[in-house]
Parts: structure tokens; C-alpha cells; sequence
């Protein structure tokens, strides 16, 4: 990652290319003055790494002749073995799930949340409302009319601790211990801990390229009180839920007096064409329980986000938003407010979503430059994570547990299925890589780790 010490990055980068056989021993390598000159380094930095190799027999030093990779590695006939990627405190490279955090404007940040600081009156230090502070759920309001074609009250919005928050709060509210739930195949990882931690009972239904299959659902449980899903961007495989699935669901639920949760997640991180409209825009029946969270829009150490409730739900949510005083810090929850009011999410929004473009594609690149023998990119329109199948005969938790003790924060598909046979493939997330040269050296380890099993 970036904030590793720039010798450390090039000492990796030649461990890499010498492992990966791109430099051959006996093999000169460029001068110290001009490597310096080439990345645009203090000469000391280079020479740091250069030491460091020497020291480790990986180079040769030959006085006037220059540095060379050492003959001596030609001996050793071993497999290449895969260097790690770098240890750091903030994400782990290719760790799914989370928005660039390099990328997020700390200071504008911090200069809202002081704002609010020096606004804080004896009033503002009581508890608060238990549903989320009104300027927040105005603010919501307002976003998901403009943006997401969501009509809804502000008292139809409860401010939670983030999805999970939300999803505790529906378990308490629709009573859903011993209750049945379509649950996507595979499907959100947290989401059904969680679920199944409080007691509901989960019916895999399989999702297709069309996203959830309504009718395998009705097979299975046509009476389930409730069905989960993720029609942008389908968790994990990206795929959008087909205009026809998503009449057949609205129908099901309009027939059997079920309730659907939409969680919206990343729905504005498309990069073909527009956002997909909301299936909850599409609710005629308000049978849809839209959940939006700020973790992939602003921050996830923020841990906002919120529900928009049927009206028939209000009360009983408020109910139990009474018993459970789950309140996020109203600071944050004023300062976020702010932070949409004033246009800055939507801007934030445009940028990320170019960012992230480049991003993938630097991702997309460099598995197909490097791995493609062994994974398959699953390109999808949207979404912040990427799926690559596995096209080798090897178990995808093989491959994401040695990924993860050579430091990788890929996970296996099949770590995220209910049932078996949803395939095998390798979970990435790709909007922390800050430079073309960053996804190719974490790919790299990547293919030392898949060659090496
Ligand atoms: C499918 C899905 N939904 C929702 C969320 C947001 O969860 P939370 O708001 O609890 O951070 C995530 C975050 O990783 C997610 O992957």
C-alpha cells in the first residue's frame, strides 16, 4: 500500500519480479542514480533497498560493473515463493467492502463536525430522539426523493447504527425469531450471521444472472414473512435484479402480505449508464423496507445508516427504536446532515464513482495481464467489490487462506454461499489500490500464492 516506506515498496517490487522469474540471475539491474531519477527518489532510498537485497544474497554487488540479481539463486531450483504484501494498520490490500479511504475529505469533515461542536447548546446534550435527529432524516428524505426516486416522511426514516443496526432493529420490530426469510445464494456474509444470530430462519434462494429467482422462492417458502435482497448490485455477484424479477417480487409480497428488505448499499457506484432505480420506487404497495448505509458512501468507522419504513411499520419500529435506545452520536448524526444539505455527498458521490472506475480497472488489468490462467474476471456494471472465478482445480478458501497469510484481504465466494455448487472464485475489493503499479504488485502476490498451492 502506499504508506508503506518507499524503500520497502521497491525491495518488494524486485522480490516480485525475481520470484516471479521477470529478473534472471546474472541479470543487471538499473543504477542506483537512475532508478533514483526514474521514480523520482532520494538515491539513499534506492540504495536502502539495494543494501537490503544485497544483504539477503538476492543481489550482487560488482563495484564498476554494477548490481546484478546473484548467480546463486540459479542454484537454488526452488518454487517461487510468494513475497507478502505489506503489513499495514489501515485496510488490507484488496480487502472488500470498504470506500477509498485515502479518498474521503478529512478535513472538510472535521471542519462540519467542528461547526457543530461550536453550535452545541445545553439543549443538544440530551438524548435525543430514538428514531435519528431530525435534520438527518430530513436530509435522507429529501437525497432519496431527488436521487433514488424514494418518496417517503421523514418519520418514515430510523437513523441506525449502520445496516446492521437497521437489520437489528427489523429482527425486534417484525418479531422475526422463528420466522422464515428469503435469504440470496450466496448472499451478504454479516447479514446472515446476524440474522441467523437472532433466530430467523433462513431459506436460500439461488440468484441467477437476473439476481434473485422469485420463483425458486415461492418453491421453496411461499409463505415467508420476509425476503432480503440487493437489486443494484447484487451482494456478492454483482448482477442487477431483472425488471421482470423484480414485478414477480413486488407481486409475491402484495399476494402474501410479506415485507422485502432492499438494501441499497452501493447502488450509486455504477460506471455503465445510470444508477438503477430503487425497487422501492417501484413499491406501489409499500410492501418494501428500503435500507441505505453511509459505510460505502462516506466512512464505515462512521457506522450510520437507516431504514425507510411502510407506513403501516411506523409505529411498531418506533416501538421497539423505544426498547432498544439504539442511538447513533448525534454529533455525527448533525454532521452528517450537514454534509448532504450543503451538496457535499453528491459531490463526493460524482468523484467516487470515477475514482472508482479507474480503480477497477487498474484491478480488471492486472488479473488479466497476470492471472489469467487462473481467474476469470465477473465484470459487472456496478459494485465495489469484484468477483473472479476460479478456472483451477483448487478449494476458493484454499486459495483466500493463503491469501490471507500472505497479508491479501480476498475472500472465497463459497465462504458467502448457504447451499453448495455456487462455483469458486476469489473476492476482491479494489477501491483502496492507489496506483496502476499498486494493483499489479498485490496481483502479483496474488498469482504467487494460486501457483504455490
Ligand atoms: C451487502 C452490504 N449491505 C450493507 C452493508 C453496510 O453495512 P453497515 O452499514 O452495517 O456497515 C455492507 C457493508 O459491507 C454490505 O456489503
Amino acid at each position: 500500500m502506499s504508506s508503506l516506506p518507499k524503500y520497502q515498496e521497491i525491495y518488494r517490487r524486485f522480490r516480485l519480479a525475481i520470484d516471479q522469474g521477470q529478473l534472471r540471475p546474472g541479470e543487471r539491474v538499473p543504477s542506483v542514480r537512475a532508478l533514483a531519477q526514474e521514480l523520482k527518489v532520494a538515491r539513499g532510498t534506492v540504495e536502502t533497498a539495494y543494501q537490503l537485497l544485497v544483504s539477503e544474497g538476492f543481489f550482487e554487488a560488482r563495484g564498476q560493473a554494477g548490481t546484478v540479481v546473484a548467480e546463486s539463486l540459479a542454484q537454488l531450483a526452488l518454487k517461487p515463493v510468494p513475497v507478502p504484501a505489506p503489513v499495514t494498520c489501515g485496510p488490507r490490500p484488496l480487502q472488500m467492502g470498504l470506500p477509498a479511504l485515502d479518498a474521503f475529505p478529512r478535513k472538510l469533515w472535521a471542519r462540519l463536525v467542528t461547526q457543530q461542536v461550536r453550535r452545541t447548546d445545553a439543549d443538544s446534550l440530551a438524548m435525543g430522539d430514538v428514531c435519528g435527529v431530525q435534520a438527518l432524516r430530513v436530509a435522507i428524505a429529501s437525497y432519496l426523493a431527488l436521487y433514488r426516486g424514494v418518496e417517503c416522511a421523514p418519520s418514515q426514516v430510523f437513523v441506525c447504527a449502520g445496516y446492521s443496526g437497521g437489520l437489528a432493529l427489523l429482527c425486534d420490530a417484525l418479531e422475526m425469531a422463528g420466522q422464515r426469510c428469503w435469504f440470496e445464494d450466496p448472499g451478504y456474509l454479516h447479514a446472515r450471521q446476524l440474522l441467523q444470530h437472532k433466530g430467523v430462519e433462513l431459506v436460500p434462494v439461488p440468484v441467477d444472472q437476473d439476481g434473485l429467482d422469485v420463483e425458486q422462492g415461492m418453491q421453496r417458502e411461499l409463505q415467508a414473512r420476509l425476503a432480503i435482497v440487493t437489486p443494484a448490485h447484487q451482494s456478492p455477484l454483482g448482477v442487477a435484479l431483472s425488471p421482470a424479477r423484480r414485478q414477480a417480487l413486488l407481486g409475491w409480497a402484495r399476494e402474501q402480505g410479506s415485507w422485502v428488505v432492499e438494501d441499497d448499499y452501493d447502488s450509486e457506484f455504477r460506471y455503465r449508464g445510470q444508477p438503477l432505480a430503487a425497487l422501492k420506487s417501484q413499491d406501489a404497495d409499500d410492501r418494501v423496507i428500503y435500507a441505505g448505509s453511509f459505510s460505502k458512501m462516506l466512512f464505515p468507522g462512521l457506522r450510520l445508516g437507516y431504514l425507510v419504513v411502510p407506513v403501516a411499520l411506523v409505529e411498531p419500529f418506533e416501538r421497539s427504536a423505544r426498547v432498544l435506545q439504539q442511538r447513533s452520536a448525534q454529533l455525527l448524526q448533525l454532521t452528517a446532515a450537514d454534509f448532504l444539505e450543503q451538496g457535499h455527498f453528491t459531490r463526493h458521490l460524482k468523484k467516487m464513482r470515477q475514482l472508482y472506475a479507474q480503480r477497477r480497472g487498474w484491478l480488471v488489468a492486472a488479473l488479466q495481464a497476470h492471472c489469467a490462467e487462473f481467474l476469470r474476471v465477473d465484470e459487472q456494471a456496478g459494485g465495489i467489490n469484484l468477483l473472479a472465478r476460479l478456472l483451477v482445480d483448487v478449494p476458493d478458501e484454499v486459495v483466500a487462506r493463503a491469501a490471507g497469510e500472505m497479508g491479501l484481504g480476498v475472500q472465497a465466494l463459497s465462504g458467502w454461499t448457504l447451499e453448495a455448487g455456487g462455483g469458486q472464485g476469489v473476492l476482491m475489493g479494489f477501491t483502496n489500490l492507489c496506483t496502476a503499479g499498486e494493483a499489479d504488485s498485490v496481483v502479483l502476490v496474488l498469482k504467487g500464492v494460486i501457483s504455490g498451492i
